[in-house]
């Protein structure tokens, strides 16, 4: 039994959509970026790499072309198109608050925030412990974070729209917040072949501050720095484990 406050599958109504509303993202530059951050961070050669919260597999999809590597996501919608396009990678179904797949990388990735929808402090420390006990001595946690307290606005209006022959989408959404969670009811207006359809999905992520942050990877023995820039404008937490 899944409480609302952790239910399971945010995107259990538009995982086929996912990758269309996201299609401004740049996924091989960021790959690309990635793989500069981990080259310069690791302290063991890198050769294996897992990403947590994978969702559809694009950042994998780059990454596969120079690590061994394997995802782990939630949302069986967004797994199914993750394998659809990357059929030889392992993928799993797992929680990244508790997950133990018995190996070890030399690199674990979690990126786009999806450490937000951990909600809570307690979870996010569990999640970044159960990201960092599958590191090898040496090897490198990148997180990128969602918004901390102090940068979430509230009453901002957003809007994505898709256009590609035989689909088109319209997502909005005004930016909520319930305490120390974002909010953002997703309205999606969908068109098909098939036809015209609504459906709302509720995402909640949790606003932690850098300190937060920070303390968890330290707790679970990484050294840690920020890196500002990052990958998108959210900057990246990046942490070794010593050797
Ligand atoms: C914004 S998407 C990012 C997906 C992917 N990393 C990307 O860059 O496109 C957030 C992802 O976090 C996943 N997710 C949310 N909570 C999770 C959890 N507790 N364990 C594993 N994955 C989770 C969702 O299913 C979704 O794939």
């Amino acid at each position: 039994m899944v409480s609302r406050f952790f239910g399971r599958a945010m995107f259990s109504q538009s995982a086929a959509y996912y990758d269309a509303i996201y299609h401004w993202k740049n996924y091989e530059r960021e790959a690309e970026a990635l793989r500069g951050l981990i080259r310069q961070h690791s302290r063991r050669p890198v050769r294996t790499l897992l990403d947590v919260a994978c969702g559809t597999g694009q950042h994998l999809a780059f990454l596969r072309e120079h690590f061994a590597v394997m995802g782990l996501d939630l949302d069986p919608g967004l797994l199914a198109v993750a394998r659809q396009r990357c059929p030889e990678i392992e993928f799993v179904e797992a929680d990244m608050v508790d997950f133990d797949l018995g190996q070890h990388f030399d690199a674990v990735t979690c990126l786009f925030s999806a450490i937000g929808y951990v909600k809570t402090v307690p979870r996010l420390r569990q999640a970044v412990h159960a990201m960092a006990r599958h590191l090898q001595p040496g090897g490198v946690l990148i997180i990128e974070p969602w918004f901390g307290p102090d940068s979430w606005h509230v009453g901002t209006v957003h809007a994505v729209f898709v256009d590609q022959p035989g689909l088109k989408i319209a997502r909005m959404s005004i930016s909520g917040r319930e305490d120390r969670l974002s909010c953002n009811d997703f309205h999606y207006l969908v068109a098909t072949v098939d036809g015209v359809r609504h459906f709302t999905e509720r995402h909640e992520l949790g606003l932690f501050t850098q300190e937060e942050y920070t303390q968890a990877f330290s707790a679970s023995g990484l050294d840690v720095m920020f890196d500002f820039d990052g990958l998108t404008g959210r900057g990246l937490y990046i942490g070794t484990r010593p050797l």
